[in-house]
């Protein structure tokens, strides 16, 4: 996911202390966590992660009511370890660390005792403008979603935690909306026939999805441009369909994503998933290209042919969804056949969810804290610090949001 981000003369390693403490007392490296704004109910930590914070030798100061939604209590924090602060900003002027789940506010990042970092899912392709205002508020910031995908950082990778919970409340909320049963049942009054589900998009979402719509008893198919996902469709039970030429070959970047396809392959890939779709009672789509809004893989005329009481759930909603008549966060019926768009499905999961990402966090910071000095000690040469790095010095500084040069 892009160059390095420090100079590359840099290769001694340099160590720098975030949060100098001139007292004699014994210091403490201080983590907040505040409540989460508007609807997200998932919370940056978790009570194994306060337990394991506190181990570390940091203080754990958590908002008042910020675990609720993921039903972890004030008082199970405080058994954990953690201190429970009425006031927000109060938790945050005391931080080293400032940990959230989606982009903190200004107000919020503003109220940061000087010198701390915020980590977070910052959204850092959306809302550029609200990116910038962040960046000039001086703070250090991390964004989780760019964690390099190395297997040294699996356990870090908030995608992938995400993602994975999406990928099997999708093919739960579709058995759930689907007016027949998912298995096929044969009885004394007559055989049920099994649904059939076609997953789009084979990742990380997809992959749950499969494995999901095969437990529940549904004739499974997937597709993808990446050639890898073959072998993974067919070791989880399902039948792989793609169109597999000279691009498909080369659809996959080093990073591990998809490429845009070219025009040409777009065209051969919706001849191909017209013919497919039509019998299909379950759709669910999960294709994205990081950076870039999702490709558009089902038509009006493709949703038109499927059978009236067909279900569509669309995990690209949020990033302009892959079928043409997806409206973010509605389900739409389009002759019988609906379709959906959640948005943060995660959340609705949110006691898995929230203990994933609060693992992914603990994961990445561990190796920063200090125990003895009482510190942060961020390594600013390690891969994972540039890679994540998105605000210092009041700037943007990650190298996949610079602008980027003409013609590209
Ligand atoms: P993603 O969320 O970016 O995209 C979902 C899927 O959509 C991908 O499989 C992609 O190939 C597919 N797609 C894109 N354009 C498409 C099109 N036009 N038609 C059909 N499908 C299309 O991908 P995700 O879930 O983040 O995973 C990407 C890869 O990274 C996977 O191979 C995954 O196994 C790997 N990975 C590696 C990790 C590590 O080593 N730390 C951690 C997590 C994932």
């Amino acid at each position: 996911r892009g160059p390095p981000l420090s100079t590359p003369t840099a290769r001694s390693r340099r160590v720098e202390s975030l949060s100098k403490n001139p007292s004699a007392e014994r210091q403490m490296t201080t983590i907040a966590v505040t409540a989460e704004a508007g609807d997200e109910t998932r919370v940056a930590i978790s009570p194994e992660t306060v337990k394991k914070f506190t181990g570390l030798g940091c203080k754990v100061l958590v908002e008042a009511g910020a675990g609720a939604r993921s039903r972890f209590s004030d008082q199970v924090l405080k058994d954990a370890g953690a201190e429970i602060v009425a006031n927000g900003s109060d938790a945050v002027g005391k931080a080293d660390v400032l940990l959230t789940v989606r982009r903190p506010s200004l107000e919020t990042v503003k109220a940061l005792k000087s010198g701390g970092i915020a980590v977070a899912m910052m959204d850092p392709f959306g809302d550029r403008a609200a990116l910038d205002e962040l960046a000039g508020t001086g703070v250090t910031s991390f964004t989780m979603e760019f964690m390099p995908r190395i297997t040294r950082a699996q356990s870090m990778d908030v995608l992938s935690s995400q993602a994975n919970l999406a990928g099997y409340k999708a093919v739960v909320d579709a058995a759930s909306m689907f007016e027949q049963a998912m298995p096929m049942m044969m009885t004394a009054a007559g055989t049920v026939p099994a649904a059939k589900v076609f997953i789009m998009g084979v990742g990380v979402a997809g992959l749950q999805a499969i494995a999901t719509a095969r437990r529940l008893g549904g004739i499974v198919s997937a597709t993808d441009v990446r050639p890898a996902t073959k072998e993974q469709v067919g070791s989880l039970g399902a039948k792989f369909i793609a169109v597999e030429d000279e691009e498909f070959k080369q659809a996959q970047t080093a990073a591990g994503y998809a490429k845009p396809m070219s025009e040409d392959y777009q065209k051969k890939q919706a001849e191909l998933v017209a013919s497919h779709i039509a019998n299909q009672d379950i759709v669910i789509t999960t294709a994205l290209i990081p950076g870039r809004p999702a490709p558009r893989l089902i038509s009006k005329a493709m949703v038109e042919s499927m059978k009236p009481g067909s279900i569509i759930i669309d995990l690209a909603a949020e990033r302009g969804g892959n079928c043409e008549l997806t409206k973010p966060g509605e389900v739409v019926d389009h002759g019988g056949v609906r379709i959906s768009g959640p948005i943060n499905l995660p959340g609705t999961v949110p006691v898995n969810a929230s203990a994933l990402y609060a693992r992914n966090l603990l994961t990445f910071l561990t190796p920063f804290i200090d125990k003895e000095a009482g510190e942060l000690k961020i390594d600013w040469d390690d891969q994972l610090v540039q890679g994540t790095l998105l605000t210092k010095d009041s700037k943007v500084v990650h190298p996949n949001l610079q602008p980027k040069p003409e013609g590209e």
